[in-house]
């Protein structure tokens, strides 16, 4: 079994590649016209410039939306399980089978993560190892095979390295760095496909909620579930997203910003949000569901984990009965996508319970210290920043 603190081996070879990665060098192609699906480009064929950002990209209002950058990184993997050969290609359409496994029968796994400019010009990734280690999780449970953390790490660099000048300046927004495993492979009758594409593409972005970093309005979904017991709900499948979008799409619709999910059994206790992990604090207990197999287990919820316990808060990971939610000081979010996110009301049966909100909260403390080490602001003691160059 594979466990997520099983990393310290992988961040030693990883910090190997980032030497070595950074002794090749990296030259930007700097017009996207020359692009063709076709072209493979060796990393080693890069030469770096430190002071190029794209142009046409207004970075001072940057939302969750996808803008394509220049490379995309592809490693495959064949019947002998083995991935290899990963290169950029210049970012642009794949071409897949129409019965490719992904398609027909949703065998595909994604991860997210973040690239950062620090002050000193300096690119960090945050946690690599976490998304790797969890990709290889989710790999056993979808039965497909998984790039090992090393080639995860090396091809998240290679693809942040490419596509550096997309960074945004420090304090602006990240480069949010997308890994898939899908099985391309093609395949009639349901079994695993024969085939795997790793591919990784990231796109600039900034807040991921369209108001930016006002505090959220979440409606208890009370219909729905995103994940039963036995199910998936633990892994990134490709196959728990797309059944949670007519929730939020309704609970959009009536003016909330996201929708908070109960357990499937009780019908009673909180588990997370569409897409982040949900905590709430009372006095100095800090409580967010326990991680018992229908709950991802979030990167930024175990970083919050550890910096609130570094700053003497009581953690509890354990079920929430929903009623709980009334007497919470307060409410928060947490993800890669959406770092932390206050909220600022939670409605349940009709019922809307509001938080206070100010500039003093708990949860933005705990956020400023984690983009304090996200930046190389605050001196990072877990070991949790890769450096890149
Ligand atoms: C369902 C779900 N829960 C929680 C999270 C937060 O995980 P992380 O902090 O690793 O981004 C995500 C995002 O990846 C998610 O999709």
């Amino acid at each position: 079994m594979i466990r997520m603190s099983d990393s310290l081996a992988s961040l030693a070879r990883s910090s190997r590649l980032a030497s070595y990665i950074s002794m090749i060098g990296i030259r930007y192609l700097t017009t996207r016209a020359a692009s063709s699906l076709q072209e493979i480009i060796k990393a080693s064929s890069y030469i770096g410039r430190d002071d190029e950002f794209a142009n046409d990209i207004d970075w001072n209002n940057l939302g969750f939306g996808l803008t394509p950058t220049d490379y995309m990184y592809i490693m495959k993997c064949g019947r002998d399980d083995e991935f290899k050969q990963g290169q950029l290609n210049r970012y642009g359409n794949i071409e897949l089978s129409p019965s490719a496994g992904v398609l027909n029968y949703g065998q595909g796994l994604f991860e997210g993560t973040k690239a950062y400019r620090g002050e000193d010009k300096r690119l960090f990734l945050f946690r690599p190892q976490q998304n790797a280690i969890r990709m290889q999780i989710g790999a056993q449970r979808m039965c497909m095979p998984s790039p090992s953390t090393e080639q995860f790490v090396d091809a998240l660099k290679k693809t942040v390295l490419a596509n550096r000048r997309w960074i945004p300046p420090p304090g602006k927004g990240s480069l949010y760095v997308r890994p898939l495993l899908i099985g391309s492979g093609p395949i009639l009758g349901l079994a695993p496909a024969s085939e795997y594409t790793f591919l990784v593409f990231a796109s600039p972005v900034g807040n991921y909620f369209k108001d930016g970093t006002a505090p959220l309005n979440l409606y208890v979904e009370d219909e729905f579930h995103r994940s039963t017991r036995g199910g998936a709900g633990d892994v990134k499948s490709i196959t728990n997203y797309a059944p949670v979008l007519k929730s939020l799409s309704r609970a959009r619709n009536r003016g909330f910003s996201d929708v908070l999910y109960l357990d499937s059994v009780h019908k009673r206790y909180i588990e997370e949000v569409s897409s982040c992990n949900v905590f709430i604090l009372k006095r100095n207990v800090l409580s967010t569901p326990a991680t018992n197999g229908t709950i991802l287990e979030g990167i930024t919820r175990n970083s919050i984990i550890e910096i609130a316990r570094d700053l003497a808060f009581q953690v509890e990971e354990r079920p929430i009965p929903v009623e709980e939610l009334l007497d919470a000081d307060e409410v928060f979010c947490t993800g890669t996508a959406v770092g932390i996110a206050p909220v600022g009301s939670i409605t349940y049966k009709g019922n809307r319970i509001e938080y206070k909100t100010s500039n003093q909260l708990v949860c933005l403390r705990l956020y400023s210290r984690l983009v304090g080490i996200q930046r190389g602001i605050i001196e990072d003691k877990m070991g949790w920043m890769i450096e890149i160059d």
